[in-house]
């Protein structure tokens, strides 16, 4: 088991820059080994980390969740990452597990930093809790499974290895980058002073070298982002009373939905019954191809970066709302989040709040509200008032309402 360099990155770097790239490689892995280690030894830089950067994760977590799968005599489990994601996401991370091929869409890949299911900002991390509810729930309609099964105990583990995987993976991409844009990496490494290395504890009295200082400081910067990421606040729901102003509201929403700003229609369809063509690609995707002149469905041009490792690339699907799952959540707060924010790394745009829209350009939070109710209509449509949900939350309240469909 090893980790494997960002073989598509390093390319997307040596067309995009037209430099080469195996010099600037070699040196980032060795730098990546020597601060956080391998599978089967995860190693975590602690003491190069601020205090808060510093706790993002425990070293006996890691070592819980990394290497081989083995349980001891106190039943203390070990390889836990390996056990339960590595076939889909992969050693390192890179959502190309052996069975990552076959999955609708596909598994994330944790070294780009980007996660679309959160309560953060759409350019924010997820919080702690985010990925406690993800590994609760797994994403509905999509191959990430639940892992409720799992213990508590183990679960944090596998939040702390994921955590550090994407810490991993985000400073070998920037690492990658700044020896090819600024260093002077080309066929061979820059002089001594640019070269990326990691300080060492006896060269303390020396200043570090620009290579050195350059390795601390994009560490800092990425794990910094995973500490304490904001929960974007949601103003408080109006709750319709009546049915008739649920109706009202819904039908605001529609009218939204399909009109000039929001335009949700436009990708998601009328009445969000989907069956627009879909013609984007996601983040992960666009990276390899659109972004930097490939066209994805060019077989040929598209061979040299599956060699390194990506997947067919595909397009994302705006999906079906009337009758679909909401894979983020569908409790009215994380929709309004969803609707504000949009989906990171998707085309799903964000939208402008405003403290009303008339005139403006963007939505007053009532406006996503309205949308929210809508949306909320579509997916789940209220049942007749003679049908009797009872364990069901939505159906529940709108039985007190007395509202019909
Ligand atoms: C059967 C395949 C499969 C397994 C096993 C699996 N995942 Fe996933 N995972 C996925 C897929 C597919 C997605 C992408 C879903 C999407 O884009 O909405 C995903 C997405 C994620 C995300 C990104 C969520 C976000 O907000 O963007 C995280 C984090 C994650 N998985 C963690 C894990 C962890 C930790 C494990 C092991 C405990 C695991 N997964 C096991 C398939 C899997
Ligand atoms: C540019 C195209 C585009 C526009 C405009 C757009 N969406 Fe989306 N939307 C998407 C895509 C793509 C996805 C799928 C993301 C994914 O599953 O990874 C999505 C997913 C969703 C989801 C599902 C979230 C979940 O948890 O599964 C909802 C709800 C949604 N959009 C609502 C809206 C609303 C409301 C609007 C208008 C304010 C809107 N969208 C505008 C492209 C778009």
């Amino acid at each position: 088991m090893e980790f494997e360099s960002n073989h598509v990155h390093a390319m997307v770097l040596e067309r995009s820059r037209d430099l080469p790239t195996e010099a600037a490689l070699e040196d980032v892995e060795l730098v990546l080994a020597e601060l956080f280690g391998t599978p089967e030894e995860p190693a975590w830089p602690a003491d190069r980390l601020g205090a808060d950067q510093r706790e993002l994760v425990s070293l006996e977590r890691l070592q819980q969740a990394s290497g081989a799968v083995e349980s001891d005599a106190e039943n203390v489990h070990r390889g836990l990452y390996t056990e339960h994601c590595v076939i889909c996401h992969g050693v390192s991370g890179s959502g190309t597990g052996p069975a990552s091929m076959y999955q609708w869409p596909y598994p994330r890949d944790f070294r780009a930093g980007v996660f679309k299911w959160k309560s953060t900002q759409r350019d924010a991390k997820p919080t702690r809790d985010d990925l406690r509810r993800l590994l609760e729930n797994g994403i509905p309609g999509t191959p990430m499974p639940s892992f409720a099964t799992v213990t508590l105990s183990d679960r944090e583990s596998l939040i702390d290895y994921l955590i550090y995987l994407s810490i991993r993976g985000e400073v070998e991409r920037q690492l990658l980058a700044l020896a090819i844009d600024e260093l002077g990496y080309e066929d061979t490494p820059p002089p001594d002073e640019l070269r990326l290395r990691v300080s060492t504890a006896e060269d303390e009295q020396a200043e570090p070298t620009e290579g050195e200082s350059a390795v601390d400081e994009i560490l800092q910067e990425v794990a910094s982002e995973w500490v304490q990421p904001l929960v974007s606040p949601v103003p408080p729901e109006p709750i319709p009373h009546a049915a008739d102003e649920l109706h009202a509201s819904i039908a605001r929403g529609a009218k939204l939905f399909s009109g000039p700003i929001a335009n949700c229609a436009g990708c998601h369809g009328p009445e969000g019954r989907g069956g627009m063509p879909p013609n984007d690609l996601d983040d992960w995707t666009k990276e390899f191809t659109s972004r930097i002149g490939i066209t994805p469905t060019d077989a040929d041009a598209v061979k040299p970066f599956r060699k390194a490792g990506a997947l067919p690339p595909r397009t994302i699907e705006p999906r079906r709302l009337a009758g679909g799952v909401l894979r983020g959540g569908d409790d009215p707060e994380t929709l309004f989040r969803r609707i504000h924010h949009g989906i990171a790394g998707t085309p799903m745009p964000g939208i402008e709040l405003n403290e009303s829209s008339a005139g403006g350009m963007g939505l007053s939070p009532g406006d996503v509200w309205d949308l929210v109710h809508y949306v909320q209509s579509l997916v789940r449509p209220t049942p007749k008032p003679s049908v009797r949900v009872v364990d069901d939350e939505n159906s529940a309240a709108a039985e007190k309402t007395g509202v019909s469909s």
